[in-house]
């Protein structure tokens, strides 16, 4: 019993000091709680702001790669590596396919993309993101960024058959040296 009472900071049979403490620093509290403006509370985690409709986000919620992540890395990947057993092409090499005649086209028209519920405007960013980010290196130097206007074009006239186009650059590419699939590069990913 004599040992429990040091442990708990209080001779033996008398109360503890922080238990004739407590109520005196409650009432403290209140005090201060009752006269301090109702934007900022002091609770048990900290300080507390109440939610307000018009409050400045802190953090930026929407990017291009937010976009990217949300839209597209679920098949692709967040390093754009894709999927063998699924079927997902590797994108780090993207930019090869703009060597390539109807290369660029076919990059806004793929189904991933066209299908995704994406403006224009936005079909434009994630792609021009994923060139310069994911692709970054393949992209020939004379590329230019795709805009809303040519997305909006390439809409007009969809993909029939993508496995046909793509088999199509591939052999294109075949034909040129320009290796598209990263199987038929040296260094084939894992
Ligand atoms: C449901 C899975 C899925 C989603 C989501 C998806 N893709 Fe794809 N993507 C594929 C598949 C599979 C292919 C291979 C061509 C095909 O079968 O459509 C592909 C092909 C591509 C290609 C052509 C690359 C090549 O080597 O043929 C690009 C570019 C591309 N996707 C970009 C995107 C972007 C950008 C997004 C997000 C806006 C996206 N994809 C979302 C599955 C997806």
């Amino acid at each position: 019993m004599k040992g429990l009472a040091r442990i708990v900071g209080a001779p033996a049979g008398r109360p503890a000091a922080g238990a004739v403490r407590r109520p005196a620093l409650t009432a403290c509290l209140a005090a201060a709680w009752a006269i301090a403006p109702v934007a900022a509370q002091t609770t048990v985690l900290g300080k507390q702001v109440p939610a307000r409709p018009d409050a400045p986000a802190v953090v930026q919620t929407t990017s291009v790669r937010a976009t990217y992540i949300v839209r597209c890395a679920g098949c692709h990947g967040l390093d754009g590596a894709g999927s063998r057993v699924g079927q997902v092409p590797d994108m780090r090499q993207l930019g090869r396919f703009l060597q390539l005649e109807g290369g660029r086209e076919f990059l806004i028209k793929v189904p991933g993309v066209m299908g995704s519920g994406l403006s224009d405007r936005e079909v434009a960013e994630v792609t021009n993101w994923v060139l310069d980010t994911i692709a970054a290196g393949s992209v020939p130097a004379e590329h230019r960024p795709y805009d809303a206007a040519e997305v909006a074009r390439a809409r007009a006239h969809p993909l029939v058959d993508v496995a046909a186009a793509r088999a199509g650059l591939l052999a294109q590419g075949r034909a040129r040296g320009i290796a598209i699939d990263a199987e038929e590069r040296p260094a084939a990913r894992p």
